[in-house]
């Protein structure tokens, strides 16, 4: 079984609802009276659990929509440089963004896809993430809605994976070494 191999949990299922209800919560009051239907996009994979709860939280017109970036340079770490695997299916020009990614870790990821988004001169473009390890930052990110930040251990479930592994674990946990 999968979950015998969690050492221990970091974020609960009951701590998961609450976050998200709170997260739901604060979209909700900011963009209180917005013009046009809130585009909230997911990074996959993964966010596509986070984003599926948050977006039930948020009591506003919305449509989604979904990116792929992939990282690459020597295939240990992440160099900082992204593709474009698969891209949006409409245009964010003019529109209110919302990004939604389920963790910021060394933030390079996040950094150059928001890069790339300003550039395609979305009217307004914050951030929100599920999880957030500050003390894993490389790249300054400013996040608009945090959900919880962790500490610099390797997290599992709720959408986060290990060899596309664990995604669907309910909570985020910690693997056992093996
Ligand atoms: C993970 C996660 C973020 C990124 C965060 O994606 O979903 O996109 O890493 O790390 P960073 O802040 O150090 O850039 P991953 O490349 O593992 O792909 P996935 O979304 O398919 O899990």
């Amino acid at each position: 079984m999968e979950e015998q191999k969690i050492t221990k949990v970091l974020v609960s299922e009951e701590v998961v609802r609450q976050t998200v209800a709170r997260l739901g919560g604060e979209i909700t009051e900011y963009y209180q009276g917005i013009q046009r239907e809130l585009m909230v996009i997911g990074l996959l994979r993964g966010s596509f659990i986070f984003m599926a709860d948050l977006v039930r939280q948020i009591k506003l017109p919305l449509v989604v929509d979904f990116m792929t970036v992939s990282s690459y340079g020597d295939g240990t770490i992440s160099s900082g440089d992204v593709k474009v695997v698969m891209d949006l299916d409409s245009s964010i020009e003019g529109r209110d963004v919302l990004m939604v990614e389920d963790i910021v870790d060394t933030g390079r990821t996040f950094s150059k896809v928001i890069r790339m988004m300003r550039n395609r001169n979305p009217r307004s473009l914050k951030i929100c993430t599920f999880l957030n390890k500050p003390e894993a930052r490389l790249v300054p990110i400013s996040i608009d809605f945090c959900g919880v930040n962790i500490p610099n251990e390797f997290a599992v479930g709720y959408g986060l994976d290990y060899a596309q592994g664990y995604r669907h674990l309910p909570y985020v946990g910690v693997l056992k070494p093996d």
